[in-house]
């Protein structure tokens, strides 16, 4: 039981300035002054960024809406970008990125989160977190952007890539963008479709907006199946496509504004779960070096940097592992590696790379 309110605890933390210059030269230790807020309200801490969850709303069968109101740590996020959420499951630190769909004025904000099967966190956010615990979050990050200038915008999603979309799409409507946007949402079925209601209002309140959605499980569903080209008629207006799903999915639509749209288009994509192995480029094995942790092992060259360093007991800085956040970024010294969602290869020295996305192609040595 918290002792004091949260709305107190939020706006309290600049009292804590003291506390952090101690904590900057060391006199204090960090955890345990957080211990001791933690008491206080478990909300309140010195610098992480913790949240109260205010509102818990279903918005498909699988997915539920979070709003959460951030402690003030809190940065500040633009829709569309992503953040990590932090839960304790049997004594084990977890950690999950989900996009937001929402950034209030008032400094609330909204995730939506996807019941993944035989997933660790999503079960424990939709099936036992309650109105008012709080819950750790991290920074905000990715690039997705609408141009406001834009004569005409493609929103194309696959499952969960709705959400950062839709988050962009609130946004634009609500800033007075006119020109003509469609959104082509695929779900496996009908109830998977998230946020319907408020996008058949937006569809039928802003004749701008046009809303279709593909049941992929659903031979009458019109489009059906997966993403082709036949799904996108009239797009001669378009400036701007934005892709989020799968990386599959992101595949097919980014190989569709090549072929078709060009370069006049502006194409963004957001893969959110790791890119496909392409299982011929990435056989045997290589040397890996690991300069700081003063480590060299073999590693196979399927695998991304991350998890081969994860492998040998390292413990990367990293946070989305899908390339988005950026918080796995080191310094590649010597060697060759991989983007595996590009298959591009980079061995200029001294160059960042990211481990999550970046597999070993020749020998390699990382500054970790
Ligand atoms: S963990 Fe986010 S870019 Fe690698």
């Amino acid at each position: 039981m918290p002792l004091i309110p949260f709305a107190w605890a939020r706006t309290r933390l600049p009292w804590l300035r003291p506390v952090r210059a101690l904590v900057a030269r060391r006199w204090l230790r960090e955890s345990e002054v957080d211990a001791v807020l933690a008491v206080l309200h478990p909300a309140l801490h010195l610098n992480r960024v913790f949240a109260r969850v205010e509102e818990r709303c279903w918005v498909a069968d699988d997915m539920l809406a979070l709003t959460l109101r951030p402690n003030g740590n809190w940065r500040g996020a633009q829709p569309g970008q992503h953040l990590q959420v932090y839960v304790e499951h049997r004594g084990v630190r977890l950690s999950r990125s989900y996009s937001l769909t929402a950034v209030h004025a008032d400094g609330r904000l909204e995730i939506a989160v996807k019941r993944q099967p035989g997933g660790r966190v999503s079960p424990h956010l939709l099936d036992w977190l309650a109105v008012g615990q709080v819950l750790e979050l991290g920074p905000a990050f990715g690039e997705l952007q609408w141009d406001s200038r834009s004569t005409g915008v493609l929103l194309l999603a696959a499952g969960s890539g709705i959400t950062p979309l839709l988050g962009l799409l609130r946004e634009a409507l609500a800033q007075g963008f006119r020109a003509p946007v469609t959104l082509l949402h695929y779900v496996r079925e009908h109830g998977q479709r998230a946020f319907v209601d408020e996008l058949q209002a937006l569809q039928a309140q802003y004749r701008n907006l046009t809303v279709r959605w593909a049941v992929t499980g659903d031979p009458a569903s019109e489009p059906s199946g997966r993403f082709q080209d036949a799904h996108l008629d009239d797009t001669e207006a378009v400036q701007q496509v934005l892709a989020c799903g799968p990386a599959g999915f992101v595949e097919r639509v980014r190989d569709w504004h090549r072929r078709i749209a060009g370069p006049q288009v502006v194409f963004q994509g957001e893969a959110f779960t790791p890119p496909s192995r392409d299982a011929a480029q990435a056989s045997g094995t290589v040397q890996l070096g690991f300069a700081r942790s003063q480590l060299s092992v073999a590693g196979d060259r399927q695998r991304s940097l991350l998890e081969l360093a994860e492998a040998q007991g390292l413990r990367p800085a990293h946070g989305c592992r899908q390339g988005i956040c950026a918080s796995c970024t080191c310094l590649l010294l010597a060697g060759e590696v991989r983007d595996l969602r590009t298959g591009e290869l980079f061995s200029e020295p001294d160059q960042p790379i990211r481990l999550c996305i970046s597999a070993p192609h020749r020998d390699v040595l990382i500054d970790l």
